[in-house]
């Protein structure tokens, strides 16, 4: 379009309604399910980020009081996080089932006779350690398709990350940023707190290639298998630079735009590693071998492992390819 005026307008005026509506449009089969899934998943999102932000104002930083299935201090954050996803979720009548970090069982809603046809897992709040310092949170998401034979819960959802349909991310950073995949590439909104709207950003995002930046708690070094350390020591010794947020999303966010890898191997405390391969290390394959990099648990790729149980974890080593089969060459 070459009218003069239109360079006065910004070009990000694509909102992730319409672009959803113009990939579903691709499929002539599709009844707009996945699209009304990842709508509620904006709402729940933008509702999140909000929440995030007045934290403090709303004195709902620090613990709930309560334990996970995990083990782990639940913060009162992460309750309201996992409330307002089921929430916005819940009442679509194409979820099936919804799996969370924070519920033991996932909750069935809908068997696929009354129209149940995907399933949502998801980490409600990610990195919520850090929220009373400020620092990056975010909401992971992936999205499978229901078993209609499988009448248990978990079982429906234990299914290889390379049967996602959909997966991706919204980060509550210095702006707040959703990284979505259906299956075509990456595609990146940003929040348009004044409209209310995610606005595309960037499509078809690619990793780059390499990185020469590593991200990694070295805190735990002396507690990694043997080839991590040597790994770490060609790092250290060839211009490495070493980032560490301690949130996955923004590890992972920053590891998608700048390239490089994330690593979060087996420790003495966490001899699986520590991240949960079903809403945490699926969904960012997905993304990642979806912009080009590459994503192994331990010497699989991580979509390939089969789940046997939801909260299970596994070591995670995602990025840049060239950095990937850097780090495996030492593994
Ligand atoms: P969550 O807040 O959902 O429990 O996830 C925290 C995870 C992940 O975000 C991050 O990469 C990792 O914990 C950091 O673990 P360490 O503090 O052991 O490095
Ligand atoms: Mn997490
Ligand atoms: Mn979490």
């Amino acid at each position: 379009m070459n009218r003069p005026d239109h360079d006065l307008v910004h070009d990000n005026l694509t909102s992730l309604q319409a672009h959803v509506l113009s990939e579903e449009a691709r499929y002539p089969g599709a009844q707009g399910d996945l699209s009304w899934i990842l709508s509620a998943i904006s709402l729940a999102g933008k509702t999140i980020a909000n929440k995030v932000r007045r934290a403090r104002l709303d004195g709902v930083l620090g613990a709930h009081g309560t334990e996970n299935v995990q083990g782990e201090q639940q913060l009162k954050m992460d309750v309201i996080a996992n409330e307002i996803i089921m929430r916005c979720l819940g009442d679509r009548a194409s979820v099936a089932v919804l799996a969370s970090e924070e519920d033991e069982e996932p909750r069935i809603l809908r068997r696929s006779g009354e129209g149940g046809k995907y399933c949502v897992l998801f980490d409600p709040l990610d990195g919520s350690s850090n929220l009373d310092s400020c620092v990056g949170v975010g909401t992971i998401f992936s999205v499978t398709v229901n078993d209609p034979e499988e009448p248990d819960g978990e079982k429906t959802v234990c299914q290889p990350g390379s049967k996602q349909v959909a997966a991706g991310y919204i980060l509550y950073g210095s702006s707040t940023i959703m990284c979505l995949t259906t299956g075509d590439g990456v595609d990146m909104f940003e929040l348009d707190q004044a409209i209310g709207s995610f606005l595309r950003v960037k499509t078809k995002l690619r990793i780059p290639e390499k990185g020469e930046t590593y991200s990694i708690n070295e805190a735990n070094a002396e507690t990694f298998p043997e080839g991590y350390q040597k790994y770490l020591r060609f790092a250290h010794s060839s211009g490495y630079t070493s980032r560490y947020i301690g949130s996955m999303v923004s590890d992972v966010h920053r590891t998608l735009i700048r390239g490089g890898v994330f690593i979060y191997p087996p420790t003495a405390k966490n001899p699986d590693g520590k991240l949960r391969l079903l809403y945490e290390a699926n969904p960012m394959a997905m993304l990642i071998e979806q912009a080009g990099g590459l994503s192994y648990s331990g010497d699989q790729p991580t979509m390939q492992i089969q789940p046997e149980r939801l909260h299970q974890r596994v070591p995670v080593l995602l990025g840049s390819p060239v950095e990937v089969a850097r780090v495996r060459e030492f593994l």
